[in-house]
């Protein structure tokens, strides 16, 4: 950019306001006007060249433009600034405390062991009275960006030292399940809790990119850097994504690449049949090979940096390679050589299992279902295969333990699915904080206590894990996420996924100091205490009026919202509890259950086969026990029932009374959706209550060693 283009470019941020007409018309969840006034007071040079340095220039812009700042974008005179963004290859500038500041954080980093900041990592350092960001890449730049926003003042601290970040998963990435078309029972968003799709509406694009655009830059300022963009129950409508309908896929393509976000697409295993008319999706049949090859070299023609495909094969009624006699390494390698001259990936899911089994039997067990299947293939997936595995072995319960599959496939890239649309968590209608959940989740170390963690596992040695992958849990409506604290669990989704070991309440914390500031009320200190006292604690809140001890569910069948103890016991699921009038649980141990146990390295083979040493919150996961069993707690497992979900909803009507403190001290429209949903979740968890406990006071015929009313 030469001396007119800068000097125009500086009048057209203070001669125009970029502000007006460039609000958002939602909510604008952790990235309010007021989260920049720190970084939009200050003088600010941007140094480089590229899309994602053009976003963080508009980013700069608009926030100096509100606040006061001046920006600069690659100057050439002198001028005085408090903060550089600078690319580090990027040329000489005649600037003597630009130029210092970068020599002393280039310094910085050579004399870190030489290592490279990589495509997305940045350096943030103080020269001088200056605060240096440099990346070797315009999307370091840009997460740079979003760190000088998150630590406001701080950010200019003299005495702050200096601070390498990159991420360790390469990918993190959300998974949308919208539907193009309305599906009949499963609407516009499969288990979508948030109105309709942001990007589908009735049969076609809605054509908002201006709300894609806005959620490109939540998710990057989160850290988030892939999408997939249509549900994996993939139908009709929604196949022709891939090929008709990829001018849509396109579209939204475009719009959050200035995020560093790359799109990925759901694609059905029988599209050579659905779409290319062949008579067979045979992996092996050179036609299909043939078909997937010309299909995705045009994908790419017009989606240069599309990220790859997404497939859910032979689950719940999606077609798959058994149909031809082939197994899952056969069918995600086909999809994988169509993609490898792209440098594309295919995420293929673990979830995997017979949901027609018959609950007369007790010898078929669905939590055994995705290591019987996967494990013996390891090795044999291509290494633009990644397999992504669902956190525990049944279906994003409240508790389960973690997938043995994590730990039983070292020679395959894995990645780790986690629920963020809280299907089986309260629906987004009750708040469910589950950052310390998927925290632990992370930190679990399947080999034994000390050894390496899941996170380890999706990091992979060389950094070639498979990455962390959420369903997402955004819609249409004005607060993204239906209840408004239901964001932080998206939020922390992306900063997890960009470091999995780091704190989850710190975490929190950085999601209300940007979506509430500080400067923005009265008693900063009182949103911050109340907002962690009904948070922090939330999800194990919600563990203690759902099923008790690791069971699972318990609920309505279809809509899977609020309690139905028996809703699943006879069904085809495979998920059942086994409840009689002597004791509750599923027997998984080698010795006398369905050896679910043994499918885990030794040290917690051992553990989870005794009734003894099982952890007590996954006792009835494990083992099928008698009431009057004693936990480690000293409490039976009756009496744990009936304290629990009396607790839990003395605790959900603490979390009501705790909002109603916050009453005029922050955004009216916010209060209200959440007391609102409060009360629904206060009603619910009473129900929860009451039904769990007749049912096992009916059951058992046990009463309550505290006299309190169970109907
Ligand atoms: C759950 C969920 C389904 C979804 C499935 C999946 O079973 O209820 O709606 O399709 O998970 O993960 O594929």
């Amino acid at each position: 950019m030469n001396a007119e283009e800068s000097v125009e470019l500086e009048q057209l941020m203070f001669v125009e306001d970029p502000v007006d007409g460039d609000e958002p018309r939602v909510h604008p969840a952790w990235l309010p006007p007021e989260a920049f006034r720190s970084l939009g007071a200050r003088r600010v040079l941007v140094h480089g060249d590229g899309l994602l340095v053009d976003t963080v220039l508009h980013e700069v812009s608009r926030a100096c433009a509100r606040y006061g700042g001046r920006v600069w974008h690659s100057p050439s005179w002198d001028v005085d600034v408090d903060l550089v963004l600078a690319l580090r290859g990027a040329d000489e500038l005649p600037n003597p405390a630009v130029q210092a500041a970068r020599a002393a954080a280039a310094a910085l980093i050579e004399g870190a062991d030489g290592e490279r900041l990589g495509d997305e990592g940045f350096l943030l350092a103080r020269a001088g009275d200056v605060t240096v960001v440099l990346a070797d890449a315009p999307a370091g730049l840009l997460y740079g960006l979003f760190h000088v926003v998150r630590l406001c003042a701080a950010a200019f601290d003299p005495a702050r030292p200096a601070e390498r970040h990159r991420p360790a998963l390469r990918r993190r990435m959300l998974n949308h399940w919208d539907n193009v078309a309305v599906h009949p029972v499963m609407g516009q968003v499969e288990r979508g809790y948030a109105g309709g799709s942001i990007f589908w509406q009735d049969g076609r694009a809605r054509g908002d990119l201006a709300r894609v655009r806005e959620y490109g830059r939540l998710l990057a300022s989160c850290g988030v850097n892939a999408i997939s963009v249509n549900n994996v129950n993939v139908a009709r409508t929604e196949a022709l994504l891939l090929t008709e309908r990829l001018g849509d896929v396109a579209e939204i393509a475009d719009v959050l690449r200035p995020y560093g976000i790359r799109v990925h697409l759901s694609v059905s295993f029988a599209a050579p049949v659905v779409l290319g008319g062949l008579p067979t999706a045979d992996p092996f049949d050179p036609a299909v090979r043939a078909w997937w090859a010309a299909t995705t070299r045009r994908v790419y023609e017009r989606i240069p940096d599309f990220g790859g495909y997404l497939v859910k094969a032979d689950s719940e009624g999606q077609p798959g390679p058994f149909t031809y006699g082939r197994d899952h390494a056969d069918g995600a390698n086909l999809l994988a050589e169509a993609l490898a001259p792209h440098g594309g990936v295919v995420h293929w899911r673990a979830f995997v299992y017979n949901h027609h089994q018959d609950w007369r039997d007790r010898s078929t067990d669905r939590a055994r279902a995705a290591y019987d299947h996967f494990a013996p293939l390891d090795g044999r997936f291509r290494t633009n295969v990644v397999v992504q595995v669902k956190f525990g072995p049944v279906d994003f319960q409240t508790r389960e333990p973690v997938s043995p599959v994590l730990a039983a496939m070292p020679a395959t890239r894995l990645a780790v699915e986690l629920q963020v649309t809280q299907e089986y968590t309260g629906q987004q209608r009750h708040v469910c904080h589950l950052g310390p959940w998927w925290s632990e989740v992370l930190r679990f170390a399947p080999w034994g206590p000390g050894g390496r963690t899941i996170a380890d596992v999706v990091t992979g040695e060389t950094a070639a894990g498979g990455g962390l992958v959420a369903v997402a849990n955004v819609g249409d409506d004005v607060f993204w996420t239906g209840h408004p604290l239901a964001q932080a669990n998206l939020y922390t989704f992306g900063r997890l996924a960009w470091d999995p070991r780091r704190d989850p309440t710190e975490i929190l914390d950085e999601w209300i100091t940007l979506t509430f500031p500080p400067s923005a009320t009265a008693d900063a200190e009182l949103v911050r205490r109340t907002l962690h006292e009904i948070m922090d604690d939330s999800w194990r809140t919600y563990e203690r009026y759902t099923a008790p001890l690791g069971v699972g569910f318990m609920v309505n069948p279809g809509d899977h919202y609020g309690p139905g103890v028996d809703g699943y016991e006879y069904t085809r699921w495979g998920t059942y509890h086994f409840a009689d009038r002597d004791g509750v649980g599923v027997d998984r141990s080698r010795a006398s259950g369905t050896g679910f146990a043994g499918q885990y390295p030794p040290y917690w083979a051992q553990v989870y086969e005794s009734v003894e040493s099982c952890p007590d919150e996954l006792l009835l996961f494990f083992h099928h026990v008698p009431y009057g069993h004693v936990l480690h707690s000293g409490s039976t497992v009756i009496q744990h029932i009936y304290d629990t979900h009396f607790a839990g909803v003395e605790e959900v009507r603490a979390m009501r009374r705790r909002w109603q403190t916050l009453h005029g001290m922050i955004d009216p429209s916010v209060y209200e959706r959440v007391a609102e949903r409060l009360d629904e979740q206060v009603r619910c968890a009473t129900e929860w209550r009451d039904q769990i406990n007749t049912y096992f006071f009916r059951k058992s015929g046990v009463p309550d060693g505290r006299g309190r009313r169970i109907y």
